[in-house]
């Protein structure tokens, strides 16, 4: 499918709410480039684990720039432990601006086979995609996210208790909803997608019929 125009997708949303499995529908649905930038800040926290020594920014400034989309497949990056780590490192505004320029290339240079782009992360509707298309704050409700991160990371055998699951899934919410730098938050212009009682089918429909009927128009 070829779109007439262009087009930005930009996600919000806090751990565990479905916005990866959206974004990549929309993305395979729309034919745009996908970028969980989660994983990026996972890829830094990542580096603080196994290098602690080397972890300075000048390192991280090298591995950014050499950074590629399929670094960031590494299944490695999808534990708690480094979802936590990531969530500390992510504060820091030194690495958040060292981060920045990779993801806005993404959203406004995707490769030319692409209809545009789909990003999803914390700041993404007001600080890396501002004038996105369409912007969303995809959200629901604790259980329901911590219930569904524990069933992920149990596919990857992680010995982990549906109890640690949600504690931290409560501390990263605090950490990323009050932080003073690129706090998670919804904006005014970002239409709200509670995923709590959807199955990943009905939300997709729901976003893709708010994507249609804008595009159509
Ligand atoms: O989305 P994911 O759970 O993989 O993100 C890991 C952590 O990275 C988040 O808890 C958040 O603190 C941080 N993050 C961020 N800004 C983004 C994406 C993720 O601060 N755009």
């Amino acid at each position: 499918m070829k779109l007439k125009k262009k087009i930005k997708v930009a996600i919000d949303s806090p751990a565990g709410a479905g916005a990866g499995t959206q974004a990549k529908l929309i993305a395979k649905n729309y034919n745009l480039f996908y970028l969980d930038t989660g994983k990026i800040y996972r890829l830094v926290a990542y580096f603080k684990i196994t290098n602690p020594k080397q972890f300075n920014y000048a390192n991280i400034k090298k591995k950014i720039k050499k950074l590629k989309i399929k670094d960031l497949q590494n299944k490695k990056l999808l534990t708690n432990e480094v979802g936590i780590v990531a969530s500390i490192i992510s504060k820091d505004k030194k690495i958040r601006r060292l981060v920045h320029n990779f993801q806005v290339r993404c959203a406004y240079c995707p490769p030319k086979k692409y209809n545009g782009s789909c990003l999803d992360g914390r700041d993404i509707t007001y600080k890396i995609i501002p004038d996105a298309n369409f912007k969303f704050f995809i959200t629901a409700n604790v259980k329901t996210r911590a219930l569904r991160r524990y069933k992920e990371l149990k596919q990857f055998k992680k010995k982990i208790t549906f109890n640690e699951v949600l504690k931290s899934i409560k501390k990263r919410d605090k950490s990323d909803y009050s932080r003073k730098i690129s706090p998670l938050k919804k904006t005014v212009d970002s239409i709200l997608i509670n995923t709590t009682n959807l199955t990943k089918r009905a939300c997709f429909l729901k976003i893709k019929k708010i994507m249609d009927d804008k595009i159509k128009s």
